[in-house]
């Protein structure tokens, strides 16, 4: 699919089930390959990831529950957890300050960096998975989970916590997008 199809057909889906239309291995490789394909600033490589599925994905919904004590909605909760896996997207906060120290000049930069490629990442993935005919959305549970899911998943200190993925089956499509004026938001100048 090129590119700007794909992007299109991307959307944020929330009515998600356990069925999806693909192997799981074709999602694993999509994710891998997604990993390795996505830049960098310095190429330095700091996005980390974390696919979540089978009980874990339940466990996962049931403990992020729990952290929040009741604050987000149960059914909110289910509706993530009634989904496939779930993505959890990290970056190297030790890769970060490796490039820190070997180029201060850009010191500040390369926390906004590693942010930055590790969304580039979660577009490529959302899309790429929309391509499977699997439906995800992005959501933002950390800092609040950042605990738990370290040790849950036995986490390395160092990886910070950016945002989860839940993904699976479509249930139902979202509505179409309302158009917008573009001119607003892109200037060309010659
Ligand atoms: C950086 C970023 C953060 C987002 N955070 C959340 C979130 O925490 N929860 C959520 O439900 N959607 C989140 N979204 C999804 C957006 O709300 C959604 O992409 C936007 O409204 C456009 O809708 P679409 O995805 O269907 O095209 C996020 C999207 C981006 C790019």
């Amino acid at each position: 699919m090129k590119i700007l199809e794909s992007l299109k057909n991307r959307r944020s889906h929330y009515d998600i089930h356990k069925d999806i239309p693909v192997q799981e291995e074709k999602v694993f490789d999509l994710i891998k390959e997604a990993t390795e394909l996505v830049p960098d600033a310095f190429n330095m490589k700091s996005s980390r990831l974390v696919v979540v599925t089978g009980a874990k994905q339940d466990e996962l919904w049931d403990n992020i529950d729990k952290v929040f004590e009741g604050k987000v909605p149960r059914e909110k909760i289910e509706s993530f957890r009634n989904g496939y896996g779930t993505i959890l997207y990290f970056y190297d906060n030790d890769v970060v300050k490796g490039v820190q120290e070997q180029f201060p000049l850009y010191a500040d930069n390369f926390p906004k960096w590693a942010n930055q490629s590790v969304g580039m990442l979660q577009l490529t993935i959302w899309s790429g998975l929309k391509e499977l005919d699997i439906g995800a959305s992005l959501q933002h549970y950390n800092p609040v989970i950042d605990d738990m899911v370290k040790k849950m998943f036995d986490v390395p200190e160092s990886w910070i916590l950016n945002a989860q993925m839940p993904f699976g089956g479509i249930g139902s499509h979202p509505d179409a997008k309302p158009s917008e004026d573009i001119s607003l938001r892109v200037k060309f100048a010659q």
